[in-house]
C-alpha cells in the first residue's frame, strides 16, 4: 500500500475534496482566460504576431476548460467557484508572456495530480475530460516555451511522483 501521507496516494480523496481542487482549478482558468483576452491584444511588435494569435486562441480554450470543469463541479453537487486566481500585468511582452507560461507550468501540475485522483473516485470520465484538457494546457506551455526561445519546463507531478523512492 502507498504511504497515505505522500502526494502520490489518492486513496482518501473524498468527492468534496475532489470538488474542492476542481474549484481551485477552475479559478486558475478563469485567471488564464483574463490574462489571454488581455495579452493577446495588448502585445505589440512584429516579432510577437504570431504568438499574440496564438495567445486569442488559448483564451477561447481556456473558457471551454472552464464550462468543462463547472459541469463536472455541479455533477459532484458543488457550485463553481467565481473568482479567478490573481492575474499579473506587466508593460513587458516577455514578462508577460513569463506569467502566461508560469501559469500554464502550474496548471499542468495540478491537471497531471487531478486524473489519479478523479480515477480513485471511479470517476474514469471526468479523468477523461481532463486529459483531454491536459493535453491542450500542454500545447500552450510548447506554445510560450517556443515564443521565449526556451525549452518546455520540466514541471513533474504525475507518472513521476508514483515512482518508489
Ligand atoms: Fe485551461
Ligand atoms: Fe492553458
Amino acid at each position: 500500500m502507498a504511504d497515505p501521507k505522500s502526494p502520490a496516494s489518492n486513496s482518501e480523496i473524498s468527492r468534496d475534496r475532489l470538488a474542492e481542487l476542481l474549484n481551485e482549478d477552475l479559478s486558475r482558468e478563469y485567471q488564464a482566460i483574463i490574462s489571454y483576452v488581455v495579452y493577446s491584444q495588448v502585445l505589440s511588435g512584429a516579432q510577437y504576431m504570431d504568438i499574440a494569435a496564438q495567445l486569442e486562441l488559448h483564451a477561447k480554450q481556456e473558457l471551454d476548460h472552464a464550462l468543462i470543469l463547472s459541469r463536472q463541479i455541479d455533477y459532484l453537487g458543488k457550485m463553481p467557484a467565481v473568482t479567478p486566481k490573481p492575474v499579473r500585468t506587466s508593460k513587458n511582452a516577455k514578462e508577460m508572456l513569463r506569467f502566461d507560461l508560469d501559469n500554464e507550468n502550474e496548471t499542468v501540475r495540478n491537471y497531471r495530480d487531478r486524473i489519479p485522483q478523479c480515477e480513485a473516485l471511479g470517476e474514469y470520465a471526468m479523468a477523461e475530460q481532463i486529459r483531454q484538457i491536459l493535453m491542450q494546457e500542454q500545447d500552450h506551455q510548447i506554445d510560450l516555451a517556443q515564443a521565449l526561445g526556451e525549452e518546455v519546463p520540466d514541471v513533474g507531478g504525475g507518472p513521476r511522483r508514483r515512482t518508489p523512492r
